[in-house]
């Protein structure tokens, strides 16, 4: 069948008759069709002010991870993600340190960089100055774009200027460095460097092309530590296990992706959770691994003097609870209550602790049993489904797939058809 995906006026259309104009187009049966029209907890009409073409919605699972104690204070942390073993790791790990304290965390504040690039400057370093002597202007700019930031404490912090040599030539970047206090804050920075770059222009004599923020949040950083005795993880070479985990994604690029994703694995499902960008927190995470010139390891580990094995993770951390999804999704809001934040700052360092968590929980996998035993017991789940399986049976079926080390679903079936003779 061909499909045209020419179908005009199809964003003016109302959320349903878009979904009928597609399965007409693709040709989905009816029961398709129902299933999309379901869009859940996230009204169609919420959904549709979201995004463009809303045609449906799709759920993930959410997890809540407990044993999570923090500054002395537990937490209960909603999870939002489709991988199996990630809740549960971050309920393991968090238990195994939370009768030595659980996680310790910092933050910066919420500063964020918007950036304004100027290109056919006559004179950059005379331009760099230029700029650096209207700070108290670029000020009154900034602020006029949001007075209602001021009000609760945040607008313009500083304002930083580098000279980029670049293939076209050398460029003038001004860094106007915001407080947003709980907004993610994209919205407001992108706002303000978009009126403060024809200012700049006249100012120098070079043309503003680019007014953006940078996702690199350097200076909105939030930090996690937590100890784990030997006792509590099973002994002193487990420990040496993780920390020769440690070195090798610190010097191998290759091992640290993997490390560095594993961490994410904790990270993005509560920034998904609480309506956040997950696409800025990751930019920002990666940006920030390969600081030093190589992508490394995101974490830190090291044996204290009483030889107990200590984690410790800083990332950048550019969620809110203001604005966005995280205003207008119900799930999100709910999750926020189960959360129990007031400050988006609060949010970032539990989201950092759950990310050491993760870290933790794979790199102890990985230097004993292997990760695959944990991932089974789920995994042979779906692959009993995936065979047909139903009520009882998934159970039954996925204990034998564990038992006998093979989780596919040619032996799933089998096992399915065993037990249905049986039973007759
Ligand atoms: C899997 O989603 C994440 C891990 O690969 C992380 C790691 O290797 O550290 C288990």
């Amino acid at each position: 069948m061909t499909v045209t995906s020419r179908i005009s006026g199809f964003h003016k259309l109302p959320v349903d008759q878009r979904l009928d104009k597609i399965a007409e187009v693709a040709g989905l049966d009816a029961a398709t069709v129902d299933l999309l029209r379901n869009t859940g907890n996230l009204p169609a009409d919420v959904a549709d002010r979201m995004i463009e073409n809303t045609v449906a919605t799709m759920t993930v699972p959410i997890g809540v991870a407990t044993n999570v104690t923090l500054d002395g204070q537990d937490v209960l942390v909603p999870m939002a993600t489709e991988e199996s073993s990630v809740v549960a790791a971050v309920c393991n790990a968090a238990l195994r340190c939370r009768d030595n304290g659980g996680f310790t965390t910092s933050s910066t504040g919420s500063l964020m960089i918007a950036q304004i690039q100027l290109v056919d400057c006559p004179d950059p370093e005379n331009a760099r100055i230029r700029i650096l002597e209207r700070r108290e202007e670029i000020r009154e700019i900034c602020e006029a774009a949001d007075p209602m930031l001021l009000k609760v404490g945040g607008g313009f912090h500083d304002v930083e200027v580098r000279i980029v040599e670049t293939r076209g030539g050398p460029m003038v970047i001004t860094h106007i460095i915001v407080d947003t206090q709980d907004a993610m804050g994209a919205n407001t920075v992108n706002t303000m460097a978009e009126n403060l770059a024809p200012h700049i222009a006249g100012w120098t004599g070079g043309r503003t092309c680019l007014r953006i923020l940078s996702n690199l949040a350097d200076r909105r950083l939030a930090r996690a530590r937590a100890t784990w005795r030997p006792e509590d993880i099973g002994g002193e070479s487990v420990r040496d296990g993780i920390l020769q985990a440690y070195y090798f994604a610190e010097a191998d690029p290759y091992r640290a992706a993997t490390h560095n994703k594993g961490i994410m694995n904790g990270v993005s499902a509560v920034v998904l959770a609480t309506g956040n960008d997950t696409r800025a927190v990751e930019s920002a995470a990666h940006a920030y691994a390969a600081k030093s010139g190589q992508y490394r390891s995101l974490s830190r580990w090291e044996a204290d003097r009483d030889g107990n094995l200590v984690g410790v993770l800083e990332l950048p951390m550019a969620v809110g609870l203001v604005g966005g999804a995280t205003k207008i999704h119900p799930v999100a809001q709910a999750n926020l209550k189960i959360l129990g934040v007031k400050r988006a700052q609060e949010l970032a360092r539990i989201i950092v602790a759950v990310g050491l968590a993760q870290n933790f929980a794979a790199l102890r996998a990985l230097a004993t049993e292997g990760i695959q035993k944990g991932h089974m017991g789920l995994h042979a789940k779906n692959i009993a489904a995936m065979a047909g399986a139903e009520g009882d049976e998934i159970d039954r079926v996925a204990k034998a797939l564990v038992e006998a080390g093979t989780v596919r679903v040619d032996v799933a079936e089998t096992e399915l058809a065993r037990i249905r003779s049986k039973a007759e």
